[in-house]
């Protein structure tokens, strides 16, 4: 009984290690749980490849930290926690709430540089 539970427990546990291992790689869409009754599909976004084909290599250009003062730390990220961890549904100060902080974000950089979608559906595919 022991013995079974010892490995029932390594098993588990290497399961989970690879789990979160490969979280933002086998990621294809931006979980849209935190929002209460989301309106709209889940926004295609595969991770890796897109941040590969658009050459993003700084974390923090979505992953941002800043100090107390609203500026940004260089140098370092927040790639440990999601958007939804500091964001709140509505806006806090100068913090957007997280709808505007996804779109600000995605639409915003792809504004910006005139690539990527801008339109509703191609975000948001049914
Ligand atoms: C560049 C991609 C992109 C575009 C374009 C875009 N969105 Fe989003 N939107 C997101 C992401 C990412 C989220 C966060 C969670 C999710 O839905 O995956 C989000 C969240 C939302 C939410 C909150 C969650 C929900 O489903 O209720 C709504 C509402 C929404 N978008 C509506 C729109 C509308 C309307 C448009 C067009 C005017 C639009 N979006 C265009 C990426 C996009
Ligand atoms: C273009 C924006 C963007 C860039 C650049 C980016 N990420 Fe992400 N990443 C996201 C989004 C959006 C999520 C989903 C966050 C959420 O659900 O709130 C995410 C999720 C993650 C997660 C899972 C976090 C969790 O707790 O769910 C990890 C880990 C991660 N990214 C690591 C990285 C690393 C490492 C880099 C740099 C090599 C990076 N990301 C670059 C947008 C980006
Ligand atoms: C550790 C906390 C934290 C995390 C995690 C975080 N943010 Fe923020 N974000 C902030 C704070 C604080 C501000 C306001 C900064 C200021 O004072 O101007 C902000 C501002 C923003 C802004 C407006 C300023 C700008 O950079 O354009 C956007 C858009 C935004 N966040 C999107 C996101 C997205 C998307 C994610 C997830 C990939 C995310 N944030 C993760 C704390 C966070
Ligand atoms: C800092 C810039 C930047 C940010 C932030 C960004 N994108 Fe993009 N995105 C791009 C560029 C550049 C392309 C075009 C890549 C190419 O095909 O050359 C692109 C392309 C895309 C595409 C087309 C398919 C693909 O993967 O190439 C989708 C879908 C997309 N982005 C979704 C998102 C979503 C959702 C977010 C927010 C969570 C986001 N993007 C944030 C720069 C950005």
């Amino acid at each position: 009984m022991k013995r079974m539970l010892f490995w029932g427990m390594t098993i588990l546990s290497i399961a989970l290690a690879v789990c979160t291992a490969s979280g933002q790689e086998d990621m294809t869409f931006v979980d849209n749980g935190v929002f209460d009754r989301p309106q709209r599909p889940p926004a295609i976004f595969e991770h890796d490849v897109h941040n590969e084909t658009a050459g993003l290599d700084d974390c923090a250009e979505c992953h941002h930290l800043y100090d107390e003062s609203g500026q940004k730390l260089e140098g370092e990220s927040s790639e440990d926690q999601t958007c939804a961890d500091c964001h709140e549904i509505k806006d806090v100060g100068r913090k957007p709430g997280l709808r505007k902080a996804f779109h600000n974000n995605c639409k915003g950089c792809h504004l910006a540089e005139q690539k990527g979608p801008i339109a509703c559906a191609q975000c948001h595919v049914r």
